[in-house]
């Protein structure tokens, strides 16, 4: 179980975020979301190791890995899959899956784990001598989120996963990763601007407002009092 519990970040004077505390739900997948600024990239980096963290906790199944290395964090089970990240751009598709197959747990066996990724998007497995940079935005992405799986990690967080796609890549990467935690029981946290998209896939959602938890509730709830629209048209 995941649990933060009175989160401060902050990058120099600026907080980014300012005492949050919560607890995504097990082999679930819990939207956080908020608009540009809001600090959704900032906890998601604390999470994996990424942000600076000035007081508070983040425990992993009763333990404190708030001061423990990035490298370790992602062996306990934590990955973290955002945007242009983990991705060596001048390395070939498969060459990318194998280095985050060995960064991870390994916990599937090297042909499988490949074999279900080709299985999952077979783009990249016509494209797997391409060097990554070259592939496009919505097969980047594909990428991305394939290499955050394909370790079957127990604790997933995904940073904006339709960011700059076509509603088509968007659809087609939802549905892996709706997918994929129901078959595996991961246990998601998704960071998305795009509120109404995340909250259809989640059970349960918070909303963040500079840096602070202004709501939460079960993702109906939070679709259901129009809060999806409030956001849309106030910050987006
Ligand atoms: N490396 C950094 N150094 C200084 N300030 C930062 C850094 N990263 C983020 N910030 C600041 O922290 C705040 C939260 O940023 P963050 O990227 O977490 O927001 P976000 O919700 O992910 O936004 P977006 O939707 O645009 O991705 C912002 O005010 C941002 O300017
Ligand atoms: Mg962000």
């Amino acid at each position: 179980m995941l649990e933060i519990r009175d989160l401060v970040v902050s990058y120099g004077a600026v907080e980014a975020i300012r005492g949050v505390s919560l607890s995504p739900q097990q082999g679930a997948i819990t939207a956080i979301v908020g608009a540009n600024g809001a600090g959704k990239s900032s906890l998601l980096r604390a999470i994996s190791g990424l942000a600076p963290v000035r007081s508070g906790q983040i425990l992993l199944d009763g333990r404190d890995i708030t001061r423990v290395p990035t490298q370790q964090r992602a062996a306990l089970g934590i990955a973290h899959a955002m945007e242009g990240r983990r991705i060596f751009r001048q390395l070939a598709v498969e060459e990318n899956l194998e280095l985050a197959w060995r960064f991870g747990r390994r916990a599937t066996p090297w042909p499988r784990a490949i074999a279900q990724v080709y299985a999952n998007f077979s783009v990249l497995q016509e494209r797997r001598r391409a060097q990554a940079g070259l592939l496009s935005g919505g097969q980047q992405q594909m990428l991305i989120v394939s290499a955050a799986t394909i370790c079957t990690p127990p604790y997933l967080l995904l940073d904006e996963p339709s960011l700059g796609l076509a509603p088509i890549i968007v659809r087609e990467i939802y549905a892996f990763i709706t997918e994929s935690c129901r078959e595996h029981g991961t246990t998601v946290l998704l960071a998305e601007q795009m509120a109404k998209l995340a909250l259809k896939v989640s059970t349960h959602g918070y909303v963040l407002r500079q840096g602070k938890v202004v709501r939460e509730g079960s993702a109906r709830e939070l679709i259901d009092t129009g809060l999806v629209a409030a956001l849309s048209a106030a910050y987006l």
